[in-house]
């Protein structure tokens, strides 16, 4: 595992940006998990405009590690944010995006979003590989759409799972654990002062820490990258 800690966001946002250029460079199809939230925000905008032009976006594959069930068009859908900050401002083929279409029926979407992973992506232990899958990690320990509450999803049978979110409610398809740690590099991004406490929890294994779905990340033979700010970083 490797810890980048950098000044702010906008520098993890730089590193994060040269980082995946470098994994892209010269490659044939690859294949992205994307993260949602607001993390992504500036992080997508930052590699939009350094590396827009430099990056052969025609080889990438665009997926999301879990989305909202919601309309493409709401404020709340991860495939709307990766458009305003990323996709409205470089040249990928459309054919490229394979955006998750549970807003009607999250349990037969996230049968259909498995099923996809597994034509379109080689398999390792008949679980599909992704090249790269981002992650974010929730003020309450959870990554992709895999909360504590629910963490018994980690190791779901089926490698796209509907969970609820805790508070709202809302229905989100998720990839699930096993999908996660199998992908040949996996990069966390996590920024600000609301990440500190499960951080320091998770990084210097404190109490129950396994209890959190993002320190269930370990890619059985894959990288595991994290990039993060001093805010978020403070104690370790
Ligand atoms: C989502 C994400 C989720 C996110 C964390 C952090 O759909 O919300 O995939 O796992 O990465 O909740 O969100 P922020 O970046 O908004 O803090």
């Amino acid at each position: 595992m490797e810890v980048n800690i950098y000044k702010n966001k906008t520098a993890v946002a730089k590193q994060f940006s040269s980082y995946f250029a470098n994994l892209v460079k010269e490659k044939a199809a690859f294949h992205v998990a994307l993260s949602g939230g607001s993390t992504p925000k500036l992080i997508f905008d930052v590699l939009a405009s350094e590396y827009g032009n430099q990056i052969d976006w025609s080889q990438i594959h665009f997926y999301w590690g879990d989305e909202r069930c919601v309309p493409p068009t709401d404020e709340q859908s991860n495939y709307k944010m990766t458009v305003d900050h990323l996709f409205s401002k470089i040249n990928v083929p459309k054919e490229n995006i394979h955006r998750v279409l549970g807003e009607n029926d999250p349990k037969g979407e996230a049968m259909r979003y498995a099923n996809l992973l597994e034509i379109n992506l080689d398999r390792l232990d008949t679980i599909p590989q992704f090249d790269l899958v981002l992650l974010g990690m929730g003020d309450d320990g959870h990554t992709a759409s895999i909360f504590p509450h629910n963490i018994h999803l980690w190791n779901s049978k089926d490698h796209c799972v509907v969970a609820a979110h805790p508070d709202s409610g809302q229905q989100r398809v998720s990839i699930n654990g096993k999908v996660i740690n199998i992908a040949k590099e996996v990069a966390f991004l996590v920024t600000g002062s609301g990440k500190a406490e499960k951080v320091d929890e998770i990084h210097n294994k404190k109490g129950d820490y396994k209890k959190y779905p993002a320190a269930l990340v370990n890619p059985e033979s894959g990288n595991l990258v994290w990039f993060m700010d001093e805010d978020a970083a403070v104690s370790i």
